[in-house]
């Protein structure tokens, strides 16, 4: 959702600027535009749809001339996304180009103001305030200008800003949108995100809220919200651009679910250390937890159904009461939580307004946070007093794989870790439990290989109008996610199901053909879910069921069965998820789907 990059250094900018904002691709777009200092004056090129129209238009950005520039993908919030909505925006004076990720939720008044005041707009977007009101500010200090620009605003932004005065300078300020500096040698960067900037440096600095940066090839100053230098840490980006490409399968999301045995290692396997779990500086002795009488999990999107699928291990390993709230329902509910609330923070991105909003409220309220999140130095992550990273390295496909499985791997680590620090596992429990988790990445591999006639089972779903998932308990949470999971990338309607709930209306539906993919890999509660299995066959149903190997009786109620391997039953959405992705993968496939860029979705959700 909405990309920034920004440029100045000795070479042309323009093609600098085009490829960071490719790798920015992914966050979810629907116009692109660059701003580029070309002598006195500002040379702006945007269009609507895709980057490579942009690079046509500009000639991979070759013409044009000039070595300091912004660039931007906008996700269309205000104003469809045509040209003149894109940015970079202009000031009416054409000395100031801006470029915006966020939403200025004041727009209204402040548009009001400034057309008072003479100034004209020309496109539909919240952001052309934000160079209207520089222009205005603006007597011959632009840092003063901005200062005053951002004092006006009220909601969320990140702000990529240049000005004919200032040929070789980019200003660049944040509150509450992702924005990183890139330092390089004899050139300087900014960006949403790392994935634009790993090609050129490793070095970076995470702005914090409030902060204004101001760069030149040759220096690097960050104010803080007074205008006062403030020192900030150089940190080493540890991705490499290696892991941001796609290695020669054909979508980056197949990509990412094959990467899905080593992610869960990274995640766990530095965590488990002589024999014990150590969850880096969380809570080493227990006290945190022992002062805990209720978890709240929180989150958006899969990140949320990885929330409902850990929920069943915390709380029946560690006896401590869990509930799931989607975030954007927490953040205006008035919710029960005090300083004896754990709030766990699901969140690839670390960067999803809902979710930040639901945390910062619960913060206020008293609870302490946890978070698990993937992106170094992301909001979240930075918010929270306590952060695991799930060390899944870069994801770009829009729909989460290996960012799911790591959240998992890290809520099954948690369980384990509570459960044994309030004394309430037995210690063989405890080893034979530890042994499975280690034994996860190796059976993910196992869950892969098995799930290979998934393609052929595509063809079976793929033209159906719609589909039913169901599920027990575990599975049931395997189900939403794989419903979520169908409908995002293949856009076949799909709906998930507690498989107990059929009855109570849902078996209405249920006609001759219906495709129906049940997940029984709860052992306890697969007899049911086959119970479940027959009603719908006697209905008409075809059904795909996912179970765990050495389950015969399967092989006779359901017409497909895709198998995992066995492991302990509270871990098993993390195996059972794994033919759920590639199910949906080839229907997406066969329904000719742009993969990785599904229409109208956003990788990361930094608006509400
Ligand atoms: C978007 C993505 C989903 C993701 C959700 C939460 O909707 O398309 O794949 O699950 O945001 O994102 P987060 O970065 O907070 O995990």
């Amino acid at each position: 959702m909405c990309g920034i990059v920004g440029f100045t250094g000795p070479q042309s900018a323009a093609p600098i600027l085009l490829q960071g904002l490719k790798a920015l691709e992914y966050r979810g777009y629907d116009s692109a535009g660059v701003a580029v200092m070309d002598g006195g004056s500002i040379r702006l090129e945007k269009v609507s749809g895709r980057i490579a129209n942009l690079c046509e238009k500009t000639r991979d950005g070759q013409a044009v001339p000039g070595c300091t520039g912004i660039g931007h993908t906008r996700w269309a919030t205000h104003g469809a996304p045509t040209d003149i909505n894109a940015h970079p925006h202009l000031s009416n004076d054409g000395r100031f180009a801006v470029v915006h990720n966020g939403i200025i939720e004041n727009f209204a008044s402040l548009r009001d103001e400034l057309t008072q005041k003479g100034y004209s707009f020309v496109s539909e977007t919240d952001t052309e305030v934000v160079v209207h009101l520089i222009e205005m500010y603006y007597r011959g200090n632009l840092k003063t200008a901005v200062m005053k620009t951002v004092s006006r605003l009220e909601g969320s932004y990140a702000l990529g800003i240049v000005c004919t005065d200032y040929p070789d300078t980019l200003f660049a300020v944040r509150q509450a949108s992702p924005l990183i500096l890139g330092i390089g040698a004899g050139e300087n960067f900014f960006a949403s995100d790392v994935t634009a900037l790993v090609a050129h440096t490793k070095n970076c600095i995470y702005l914090d809220d409030g902060e204004l940066a101001e760069l030149s090839p040759e220096s690097v100053k960050v104010y803080d919200c007074a205008g006062q230098e403030i020192k900030k840490s150089v940190n080493r980006i540890t991705w490499d651009l290696e892991a941001a490409e796609k290695g020669g399968y054909e979508h980056f999301m197949l990509k990412e679910i094959m990467e899905q045995p080593a992610a869960v290692k990274s995640a766990l396997t530095p965590r488990i250390k002589n024999g014990e779990i150590v969850l880096d500086d969380f809570d080493p002795d227990g006290s945190l937890l022992r002062g805990v009488s209720r978890i709240v999990i929180t989150a958006c999107g899969s990140a949320y159904y990885a929330g409902c699928a850990g929920r069943y291990a915390i709380e029946r390993l560690s006896r401590i009461p869990v509930t799931t709230v989607l975030a954007s329902e927490l953040r205006y509910d008035d919710p029960i939580i005090d300083d004896g609330t754990l709030l766990i923070v699901l969140s690839q991105s670390g960067e999803t307004a809902d979710t930040i909003a639901a945390m910062k409220e619960c913060k206020r309220r008293g609870a302490s946070t946890l978070a698990i999140v993937n992106v170094v130095g992301s909001t979240i992550a930075k918010m929270a007093d306590h952060t695991l990273y799930t060390y899944a390295g870069p994801e770009i496909a829009v729909a989460t794989t290996k960012g799911y499985t790591t959240q998992l791997a890290v809520l099954f680590l948690f369980a384990l870790y509570a459960a044994r620090k309030l004394g309430r596992i037995e210690d063989a429990q405890y080893r034979a439990l530890l042994r499975q988790l280690k034994e996860l990445p190796k059976k993910i591999q196992q869950a892969i290989d098995m799930a290979h006639s998934t393609e052929k089972l595509a063809q079976k779903v793929h033209k159906a109008p719609s589909l039913f998932f169901i599920g027990r308990n575990t599975d049931y949470a395997v189900a939403l996610e794989g419903a979520l999971k169908m409908k995002e990338i293949s856009y076949v309607h799909a709906e998930s199901y507690a498989a107990g709930e059929l009855k109570h209306g849902t078996i209405a539906l249920i006609v001759e053909g219906q495709p129906v993919i049940a997940v029984c890999c709860n052992e306890k509660l697969s007899e049911k879910t086959m119970s479940n299995i027959i009603e719908v066959k006697a209905r008409g149903a075809k059904v795909l069921s996912v179970a765990v190997q050495g389950n015969r009786q399967i092989f006779s109620v359901a017409d497909d069965v895709v198998c995992i391997p066995p492991t302990e039953q509270l871990f098993t959405p993390l195996l059972a998820v794994i033919p759920m992705q590639l199910l949906a993968y080839y229907t997406a496939k066969a329904n000719g789907r742009d993969i990785d860029k599904p229409r109208n979705l956003a990788k990361s959700v930094t608006v509400e």
